[in-house]
């Protein structure tokens, strides 16, 4: 089209003139992309995203020159990660579509064909779903009906794939490693096991190593597993799906079963994905103790699942967190499932430093003494530390309400609240101790021995029985 190219022309000089104008910018790379010109789009949307990193409609335009030029695989790095979005489009999952079906992974373009006319019916394309195989609509479906007066045309739908429970949700993690304070050997950990082998596995093949398996997170209440699980989402750019019992439990026979698989389909379809089990011992309590197992069925399909049978779990993190590790079937901690049994130990000092500075984020305060509040909460769980704040809050609140003025919250507050509050995690250690001491099977929980046996911990003396008695 000459009038194109003179516009084109026009355009270009007027974008290398410039180069800061994103209007201008993705004007111009629109009409390259229109005119075919796929790789020249691919740099100038690459420009503008350096200018509007976040900018969704330039990077599903993107993925767009990326397909057009055969680079299907690196398009679909990009759409995966818009289709997480609360308000992903339905043309940005049919080149989803497109982009699965030409790399061979017809399941994945089926379900995202799927979700495309789901979200807009006009995008129906009866050719490529007859190309994919997936059948006509059934009678009565009021998915997408032909209009009054239309002509009746063949209109296809896939089969649904199972549905995920009603209350889970994929989430993009906003916090990452360095929300987390402290907890450095966990990190590496979780480094190590899950993150560079989902970065460069390569590297582990070559060695010959397996990848897959999860990590299960153990310790008392409220001292960061799900904080932690959150963040490895947010390490990695992953989407995040966290499972609580109630999302899978159900009363009807199978039901469960199939909840179950509906959550783990859920977390491949969107990899790379963080799967959060918490509570994960009422899910696997022991099968030998079926008062406390959600059932011997669940547990089973709980394994598959793991294994990956029927499906691959490639790109799938599996984390885990239970209170009560002792009642978990030991049929999960063999190798490929949750193979790593990590503690999780109370927050350290650097961890409760970093802990409280989040928590006073964005409150008035006047010359808090971190240090010194650090130091005198040995055994508070990050959750203590949040009640403590709170009781601090409510003192200056006090306060302020007699005196008529508000003021900034100080050191004197919060340290009068951590004199007030007990560290809840010494019941819990109470009853872990009885289990490492045991039935600690294999030195599984020889961290919690070691943990009790650090100094810091020793200050606790009066308050920890267990080691008193050793
Ligand atoms: N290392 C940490 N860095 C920053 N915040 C933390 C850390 N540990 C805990 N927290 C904070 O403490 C609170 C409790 O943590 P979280 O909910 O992750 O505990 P949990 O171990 O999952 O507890 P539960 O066993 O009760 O589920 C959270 O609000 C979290 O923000
Ligand atoms: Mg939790």
């Amino acid at each position: 089209m000459p009038e194109n190219d003179e516009l084109l022309n026009i355009l270009r000089e007027a974008a290398q003139a410039s180069p800061q104008n994103v209007a201008l910018q993705k004007q111009f790379a629109d009409l390259l992309l229109e005119a075919e010109a796929y790789a020249e789009a691919e740099t100038v949307y690459r420009h503008i995203l350096s200018l509007e990193p976040e900018n969704q409609a330039v990077k599903f335009a993107l993925s767009q020159s990326f397909y057009h030029q055969g680079k299907e695989a690196v398009a679909l790095v990009i759409l995966e990660r818009l289709l997480v979005m609360p308000k992903a489009k339905g043309e940005w999952h049919l080149l989803a579509a497109q982009a699965y079906w030409r790399t061979e992974q017809p399941e994945q373009a089926r379900e995202a064909y799927r979700q495309a006319v789901q979200r807009d019916a006009s995008l129906v394309d009866v050719a490529f779903a007859t190309e994919m195989g997936v059948v006509p609509l059934v009678e009565g479906d009021t998915a997408v009906q032909p209009k009054d007066g239309e002509e009746e045309t063949a209109v296809l739908l896939p089969v649904d794939p199972p549905e995920p429970p009603p209350h889970s949700e994929i989430e993009q993690a906003k916090i990452s490693f360095k929300d987390v304070g402290g907890m450095e050997k966990l990190k590496e950990e979780i480094r190590l096991k899950i993150i560079h082998p989902l970065q460069k596995p390569e590297i582990y093949q070559a060695y010959g190593k397996k990848i897959g398996g999860g990590i299960l997170m153990y310790g008392p209440p409220g001292c960061g597993k799900t904080h932690l699980a959150r963040a490895t989402a947010g390490e990695v750019n992953a989407a995040f799906l966290s499972v609580g019992l109630h999302d899978v439990l159900n009363m009807y026979l199978g039901q469960s079963e199939q909840n179950l698989h509906g959550l783990f389909e859920l977390a491949r379809r969107y990899t790379p994905c963080v799967l959060f089990f918490d509570e994960v011992d009422a899910l696997g309590a022991n099968r030998s103790d079926m008062r406390r197992s959600a059932g011997r069925q669940l547990i089973n399909q709980f394994l598959a699942e793991l294994d990956g049978v029927e499906q691959s779990n490639e790109g799938v993190l599996v984390l885990a967190a239970t209170n009560a590790p002792w009642h978990l079937d030991p049929a999960f901690r063999r190798p490929g499932r949750f193979d790593r049994v990590i503690f999780v130990p109370p927050p350290d000092t650097l961890a409760r430093h970093a802990i409280l500075q989040l928590m006073l984020q964005g409150k008035p305060t006047d010359g808090i003494q971190f240090e010194q509040l650090a130091k005198k909460t040995v055994g508070f769980s990050g959750a203590d530390l949040k009640g403590m704040v709170d009781t601090a809050v409510e003192l200056k609140l006090q306060e302020a309400l007699q005196k008529g003025v508000p003021a900034p919250i100080t050191n004197k507050e919060l340290m009068v609240a951590a004199k007030k509050m007990k560290p809840s995690t010494t019941e819990w250690f109470n009853s872990a101790r009885n289990y490492a001491l045991y039935a600690n099977q294999g030195g599984l929980y020889d961290d919690v021995l070691d943990y009790v046996k650090t100094s810091e911990t020793r200050s606790l003396g009066a308050k920890l029985t267990f080691w008193r008695d050793e």
